[in-house]
């Protein structure tokens, strides 16, 4: 049975990566989360998609050169004004604290394509054993380099690489860097592709799908998860297919 991942919580109905997003979509009854994790100048792991904090927050300035004092000090949730109250970034840490009674997946992006956060895939690893987490946490990132770090670090914890550009065969580079799984744009995918490498036992999550006919053909096709900013819909195509 494929999986719905919470593309940066319920993010369709709700401010992107917070915790308010997360907790609505476990409400919508996804199966996973997926978030995007950050460091601050004082090394703080934080969930925010951008390296700026400038479209999603009341502030300005990249993440790195902001203290997670400072951090802890901008809305989230300022493009929602008059509909929800302020909202902090979320910590990993506390995100973790919040998912660990639950019975929910976690996919941990890395965003260290543009900035190489040193240290960072260390700090997650330590603070996902920490809360007991190895077994339902998936890290992913679009720095293969840091996959492999990442496996290398925690061979317990999955990795699967991102990307957006199609490659021929991905489920024998996976293999080759020990990922567990594929995170490929959902263009460059189709039921072929996607039999392959779940045949080969490379689980194939695609992103970010918010189509209804085409997440009825991912799911047709025996997909392992889609990731959508709406679970609601993803849901409900999932019980049309299962009453079919
Ligand atoms: O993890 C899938 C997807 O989130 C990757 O793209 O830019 O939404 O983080 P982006
Ligand atoms: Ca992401």
């Amino acid at each position: 049975m494929s999986l719905i991942f919470a593309h940066r919580g319920y993010s369709a109905q709700f401010p992107e990566n917070t915790m308010i997003a997360f907790q609505q979509a476990k409400e919508a009854n996804a199966d996973g989360i997926e978030l995007d994790i950050q460091m601050t100048k004082d090394g703080e792991l934080v969930i925010i998609h951008d390296e700026k904090v400038d479209r999603t927050t009341s502030g300005s300035g990249y993440v790195k050169e902001l203290s997670f004092k400072e951090i802890r000090t901008l809305d989230a949730a300022y493009k929602y004004k008059g509909k929800l109250h302020k909202v902090q970034i979320p910590a990993l840490e506390e995100f973790l604290e919040w998912i660990k009674p639950t019975a929910l997946t976690c996919n941990i992006e890395f965003k260290n394509n543009l900035f190489v956060y040193a240290g960072m895939e260390d700090k997650a690893i330590e603070l996902v054993r920490r809360y007991g987490l190895s077994e339902r946490v998936i890290f992913s990132s679009f720095n293969h380099y840091s996959i492999v770090n990442s496996y290398r670090l925690a061979p317990e914890i999955e990795t699967a690489p991102l990307f957006s550009d199609g490659i021929y065969q991905p489920w024998i580079y996976a293999e080759a860097i020990k990922a567990t799984g594929i995170h490929p744009n959902h263009r460059l995918l189709n039921s072929q592709i996607i039999k392959a490498s779940e045949n080969y036992g490379i689980k194939v999550r695609a992103y970010t799908v918010n189509n209804e006919k085409r997440l009825q053909y991912l799911l047709e096709s025996g997909i392992s998860a889609v990731i959508t900013d709406d679970p609601v819909l993803a849901k409900n195509v999932m019980s049309r297919l299962k009453n079919t």
